[in-house]
C-alpha cells in the first residue's frame, strides 16, 4: 500500500500505524532519500536542487516494489513524470490523504525540514496544483483532518 497526499496529511504517522496494525513493514520514502544521500533533506535541496531530490526519491520508491509494506511517500512525489507514472501503474493500492489548506499549513508552518515550506500563498500554489496529481494517482481518498485513528481505521476499512 502506498499512502501519498501533501506535507502534513500524516503520510508517516499513518503508515508506521497502519503497519503495526497490519503487521507490516512502514517505509518512510523520506527516510530512505536521506539514507541514499547520506544527508538531511535540506541540504539535499541546497547541493543538488530539487530536481537532485525527486532523482533520489523515485530510486526510493522503485525499490518498494520488491518489498511488501506501508510506503509513506513525501508530498512532492506526483510532480516527479517518473513517480507519477510509477504511481499510476503500481499494483499496489495507493491511498489519497485529503485535508483543506488550512488544516495542512496549521501543522506544517515554520518546519525547517521542509525546504518548500515558504510563504503561505506559494504552499497554497503548490497545494492547488498537487491536489489534481494525487486525485489522479490515487485508488481512494480518505479525509485526513480526522484524527489519526479514524484515518487509520478508515483506511482498514477500504474494500478492495
Ligand atoms: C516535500 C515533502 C516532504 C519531503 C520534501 C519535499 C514536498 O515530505 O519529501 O521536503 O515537495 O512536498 P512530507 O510530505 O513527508 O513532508
Amino acid at each position: 500500500m502506498i499512502l501519498i497526499g501533501f506535507m502534513g496529511s500524516g503520510k508517516t504517522t499513518i503508515a508506521s500505524g497502519l503497519g503495526e496494525r497490519m503487521n507490516m513493514q512502514a517505509i518512510d520514502l523520506d527516510e530512505e532519500v536521506v539514507k541514499l544521500a547520506g544527508k538531511e533533506i535540506p541540504r539535499i535541496f541546497e547541493e543538488e536542487g530539487e530536481a537532485g531530490f525527486r532523482q533520489k526519491e523515485f530510486e526510493a520508491l522503485a525499490r518498494t516494489s520488491s518489498i511488501k509494506g506501508i510506503v509513506a511517500t513525501g508530498g512532492g512525489v506526483v510532480t516527479y513524470d517518473r513517480s507519477y507514472d510509477f504511481l499510476k501503474i503500481t499494483e499496489q493500492p495507493v491511498i489519497y490523504l485529503h485535508a483543506d489548506f488550512e488544516t495542512l499549513y496549521n501543522r506544517i508552518e515554520g518546519d525547517e525540514n521542509r525546504p518548500l515550506v515558504k510563504r503561505k500563498d506559494q504552499v497554497r500554489a503548490l497545494y492547488d496544483r498537487r491536489l489534481v496529481l494525487y486525485r489522479q494517482v490515487a485508488d481512494h481518498e480518505i479525509d485526513a483532518s480526522l484524527p489519526v485513528e479514524e484515518v487509520i481505521s478508515g483506511i482498514l476499512k477500504i474494500k478492495w
